[in-house]
């Protein structure tokens, strides 16, 4: 049997799911819903999600060494700035043979592009599927940024607020992986992924950027 899991911020990532799941007339689950992570052991778990400040997402983190598998397919997508060393990071904490591990470029969250991909980078991916055979994932230069607060960087780099047109339906707190959303309140434990600004229905949570964010993110975005 085989499993797709995915963590998805603002979509990105749930598109190369969804192109998995397409492809091999399978389902989704959504890596946050923890209850839903199965005990019983999959041939194949997919598991696709984003890069984060060149890191794994922490929500992933949590959650990769609980998945049962015989054998894995990494994904990481990325918004053409940097990988850091994710996918061989994401190796080691999975129970299980990495049979492919890719990186697939596509929009960045912050610069609000779009959800695109190249599939003929997942071509090869599907055939390794078929014809499972444990591979070694490469170790890549990670270089110092990931590992300075980066936490603290996205909290500055990005603010979200609530706007008067807020009826407090609450899909933004449902919809957080990090429950960081109580009493309309954002709290420290956001990864500011953006999936409650793009959950509500009203556009009334407004995304304001640091400046010398957006002017890293244009300087340094890769055309790929
Ligand atoms: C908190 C945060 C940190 C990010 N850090 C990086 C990064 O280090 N390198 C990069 O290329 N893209 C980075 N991105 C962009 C995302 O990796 C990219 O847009 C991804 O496809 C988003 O997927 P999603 O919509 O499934 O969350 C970051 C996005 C967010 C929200």
């Amino acid at each position: 049997m085989i499993r797709i899991f995915c963590f998805s911020g603002t979509g990105h990532s749930m598109a190369v799911a969804r192109y998995f799941a397409e492809s091999l007339k399978t389902e989704t689950t959504d890596i946050t819903q923890k209850k839903t992570i199965p005990c019983t052991e999959s041939e194949i778990s997919i598991i696709v999600f984003p890069v984060y400040c060149g890191n794994i997402p922490k929500i992933v983190k949590s959650v990769l060494p609980k998945i049962n598998s015989k054998y894995f397919v990494l994904i990481a997508t990325y918004g053409r700035i940097s990988t850091g060393n994710v996918l061989w990071e994401s190796a080691r904490l999975v129970k299980g043979k990495v049979i492919a591990a890719e990186y697939v470029p596509t929009g960045h969250t912050y610069l609000d592009e779009p959800a695109e991909f190249d599939a003929e980078i997942l071509k090869p991916v599907l055939k390794r599927i078929k014809q499972p055979k444990e591979i070694v994932v490469k170790k890549e230069r990670k270089g110092i940024l990931p590992y300075i607060f980066p936490n603290l960087r996205s909290h500055l780099g990005v603010k979200i607020s609530r706007t008067a047109d807020c009826n407090k339906c609450d899909l933004c707190k449902r919809s957080c992986p990090m429950q960081a959303i109580s009493g309309g309140k954002i709290s420290k434990n956001c990864i500011r992924c953006l999936r409650c600004v793009k959950t509500c229905p009203r556009n009334a949570l407004e995304v304001t950027y640091n400046p010398l964010l957006k002017k890293y993110l244009k300087k340094n975005i890769k055309n790929i």
